[in-house]
């Protein structure tokens, strides 16, 4: 299965799909197997790199709209 990613209004990227998540150390994040996880994009969550809720709760606003990059 392709790996799906899809941006939640004002909330987590939801990716959806068999992925491997690594820390920034390199180090392999245990997903659980799960076959979805919530990863956080407003940056308030306790338990990075997992979405905890906390966005809704200091009123994260995302992006509407994808914006396409440019190649340069
Ligand atoms: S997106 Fe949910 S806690 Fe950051």
């Amino acid at each position: 299965m392709a790996v799906k990613i899809t941006a939640r209004p004002n909330g987590p990227y939801i990716v959806e799909g068999d992925i491997d998540l690594y820390d920034p150390t390199g180090a392999k994040v245990d997903t659980g197997g799960r076959p979805a996880v919530a990863l956080c994009r407003c940056g308030g969550s306790v338990a990075k790199p997992f979405c905890d809720g906390t966005h809704s709760k200091i009123g994260f606003k995302g992006a509407e709209a994808a914006v396409a990059q440019s190649k340069k």
